[in-house]
């Protein structure tokens, strides 16, 4: 498996502030990979290099091994973006939207019937963006960055501020991009996402890589965060960690009979987030 993606010693400031700080990561091809962090952290610029649209850089970063500040028409053919700014014609309809993108881009008109079935949007094609809701938009966006039939697609925050309902049929179509050899470059404040569909992830803070590694392994390697949130009958809510310190304690509630309910609560990416940086995602 090559690398589609590859960063190295990658900093960005803007008026002498440093926004991206000696970032090195790489993305194999294939893999869904979620940037995840808080807004601010740096998401929407680290996208912006990767695509061409910002090239003043120090290090380096590639895309299909060719600097990108000297991306060619055949790699930027490759590659599918929907960015936080969705850029869509209010205007036009679902359907002119994606043919006035096809033109630009000498995209052949028959593959938009398709790509609107396959985000739900066939039967409003001929709606007009301005009546379209928050989610078909999003879907919409979806739709345009992936008419090229791009090999890598770069997503800032698909589903910022959709219904979990919308969400899903968005990650549906993403692990079913994925399934056809697909990279997907995502970025997300919602650990949930990140979780849940990203293969590796990078917690980005301040500019900086905190953690990496897959959503599951995180997790484990913070499983020192385990508690144990204890109920008793008379409502005194007890916090524990969840280790063999805390068994005498619990053996003598239960001895008395005050235990109401026990539940663990694992650690999520949130709680590693929270344990780096002393503050949540949103
Ligand atoms: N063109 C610019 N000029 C100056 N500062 C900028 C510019 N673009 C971004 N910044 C600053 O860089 C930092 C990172 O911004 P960025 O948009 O990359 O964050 P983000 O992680 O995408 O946040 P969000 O989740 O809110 O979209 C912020 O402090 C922002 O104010
Ligand atoms: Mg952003």
């Amino acid at each position: 498996m090559s690398d589609c993606i590859k960063v190295e010693q990658l900093s960005v400031r803007f008026s002498d502030v440093p926004v991206l700080d000696h970032l090195s990561f790489e993305v194999p091809e294939g893999m869904i990979f979620g940037l995840l962090g808080p807004s601010g952290a740096g998401k929407t610029t680290l996208i912006k290099v990767l695509t061409g649209q910002l090239c003043q850089n120090e290090g380096r970063a590639e895309l299909f091994g060719r600097d990108t500040r000297r991306l060619t028409a055949a790699e930027h053919g490759k590659i599918g973006a929907m960015l936080d700014n969705c850029g869509l014609y209010e205007r036009l309809s679902v359907y002119e939207n994606l043919s006035f993108y096809a033109d630009i881009y000498h995209i052949s008109h028959r593959v938009i019937p398709d790509i609107l079935k396959s985000v739900g949007l066939y039967k409003a094609r001929k709606t007009a963006v301005s009546k379209l809701s928050k989610g078909m938009a999003g879907r919409l966006s979806l739709a345009r960055a992936l008419m090229n039939e791009a090999k890598l697609l770069f997503l800032d925050e698909p589903t910022s501020g959709l219904d979990p309902v919308t969400t899903r049929e968005i990650h549906d179509i993403l692990l079913e991009q994925r399934r056809k050899g697909t990279t997907i470059f995502l970025t997300s404040h919602n650990m949930f996402e990140v979780g849940s569909i990203c293969d590796y992830v990078i917690l980005l803070h301040k500019g900086n890589i905190i953690e990496r590694g897959r959503p599951v392994d995180l997790c484990r390697k913070y499983d020192h965060l385990n508690k144990l949130h204890i109920t008793l009958t008379d409502d005194t809510e007890l916090t524990l960690d969840n280790s063999s310190a805390s068994a005498p304690a619990i053996k003598e509630y239960l001895e008395q009979n005050r235990i109401r309910s026990i539940h663990s609560s694992e650690p999520t990416l949130e709680t590693v987030f929270v344990e780096l940086t002393g503050k949540g995602l949103q």
